[in-house]
């Protein structure tokens, strides 16, 4: 159960004057995300079978994540009267399925199925964070600010068990950093963007490489250091690293300087990619 309801948000506040449309697109996307929780909540109840007080932490956790969508769908439906969530979602769903009836992992034990979820939390946990910092409209803002919340509890739940089975199951330091940085870098989640492609109504087909890097150029610029920064840490504590010893405060610095030059490099790149699509009639026009 979660500890707020969409009666707990000031919808009277909402400021369309304060509306960013990409903050929009943004949040359109994360409701469909969100939404698709409910799947992952059947898919851990499959791998955790014979652990029914997990099972329950696990089918409580989804309905907050499900309530997450929930929010984001009003207040996106309130921004942006004509967008058409059923049609978006079943278009999404269509082209990202979760199995349900999965019994083992995808991550190869339990304590990997666990890290990996606390990587999806500190993702989570950093990207509301980022847009409560970077929204200007009070109602957006109110709602990033409440999911954040949430977002650092999941992490603590999935690292609570995470820790149980890593003693029950001996999942070494090198195997669980090897599942956090295969999450974080799995080739084939573009679950966002493909959601932000279906929210925005974009014609297929769907480019993944395109659309991943758009969408990227988009977010990346919103996250602050301190998002990074505890972001990093956060993940560091799921392998079992200190955050805050020596190798800690190194990697985070790394990482930092990598995202800062990533996100500036792809914004020149899409910047110099709008400009020849911008030039490329007149290169065609007869002269
Ligand atoms: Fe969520
Ligand atoms: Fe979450």
């Amino acid at each position: 159960m979660g500890t707020w309801t969409l009666d707990d948000i000031p919808w009277d506040r909402f400021d369309r004057s304060k509306l960013d449309p990409e903050m929009v697109k943004v949040a359109k996307a994360a409701c469909m995300v969100e939404h698709h929780s409910a799947d992952y909540g059947k898919y851990l109840c499959g791998v955790f079978h014979d652990d029914p007080a997990f099972c329950a932490d696990a089918l409580a956790w989804a309905e907050e994540e499900v309530q997450h969508g929930a929010v984001l769908r009003r207040y996106a439906e309130l921004a942006d009267p004509s967008f058409d969530f059923d049609a978006a979602f079943a278009r999404f769903v269509a082209g990202h399925p979760i199995d349900v009836d999965a019994s083992e992992s995808i991550r190869g034990s339990r304590c990997g199925e666990l890290v990996a979820r606390c990587i999806v939390e500190v993702g989570t946990s950093a990207y509301y964070s980022a847009l409560r910092d970077a929204a200007e409209e009070p109602v957006f803002k109110a709602i990033c600010t409440r999911i954040a919340g949430d977002e650092f509890r999941h992490y603590k739940l999935f690292y609570t068990a995470m820790k149980r089975y890593r003693d029950s199951e001996g999942l070494g330091l090198l195997a669980r950093a090897s599942v956090a940085l295969g999450r974080l870098f799995e080739s084939t989640d573009d679950e966002l963007s493909y959601a932000y492609h279906c929210g925005a109504g974009e014609p297929d087909p769907y480019i993944r490489r395109r659309a991943s890097r758009a969408y990227a150029a988009r977010t990346l610029p919103l996250y602050r250091r301190d998002h990074v920064q505890r972001g990093v840490g956060m993940t560091l504590k799921a392998i079992g690293i200190k955050p805050h010893g020596r190798l800690g405060r190194i990697v985070e610095s790394l990482v930092w300087r990598g995202f800062s030059l990533y996100a500036r490099r792809l914004a020149r790149a899409m910047a110099r990619e709008a400009d020849e699509t911008r030039q490329s009639p007149l290169r065609r026009a007869p002269a």
